[in-house]
């Protein structure tokens, strides 16, 4: 099944990770990590749905676009209440972004094939399409487009 949502300002964006978190924390397959790649556009919405969907675990830091990081890692708070309700033991917290990688390795050298095989993890990756080969078949896709300035199209697939 895919879900298909129109944005109207990047609020709303937010307020779409943030309520996907919620569900996917919730509806999580057993003995695999939540991996989620996000395909889009410079300048889409990316970013903005991640600090959605960070707020939505009950991350309290504040996610950035990681331009120069590929990789940050958050602690899940096993106190906060989105994460106490999903009666599963989350540990960690990833956000990637492959925009400025020229091939998997890049990502696979920072321990992605055991980041991905903990099903403590959640994984949210920025520009995923660009790694699809090393992407694990649970990922859940979304792709957000442009419709005006303002507006955007997001497409949750496989959920
Ligand atoms: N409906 C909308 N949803 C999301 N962002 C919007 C929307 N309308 C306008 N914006 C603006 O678009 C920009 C989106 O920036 P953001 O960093 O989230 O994009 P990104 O896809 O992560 O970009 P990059 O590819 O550079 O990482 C922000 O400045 C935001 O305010
Ligand atoms: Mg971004």
């Amino acid at each position: 099944m895919s879900l298909e949502y129109i944005t109207n300002n990047h609020f709303q964006t937010k307020k779409l990770g943030e309520f996907f978190a919620r569900f996917a924390v919730f509806k999580k397959t057993k003995g695999k990590a939540i991996i989620i790649g996000l395909e889009g556009n410079l300048g889409t919405g990316k970013t903005t749905f991640i600090q959605g969907f960070a707020k939505g675990i009950g991350i309290k830091e504040k996610v950035l676009s990681p331009t120069f990081v590929l990789l940050k890692r958050f602690q899940v708070s096993p106190k906060s209440e989105p994460i106490k309700r999903a009666s599963f033991n989350f540990q960690e917290f990833y956000h990637i972004d492959c925009y400025r990688i020229e091939n998997s390795k890049e990502i696979l050298d920072l321990g992605f094939k055991e980041i991905i095989s903990n099903p403590k993890s959640i994984v949210v990756i920025e520009w995923a399409d660009k790694i699809k080969k090393i992407m694990p078949k649970n990922t859940i896709w979304i792709k957000i487009d442009f419709i005006t300035e303002t507006k955007r199209k997001i497409v949750i697939e496989k959920i």
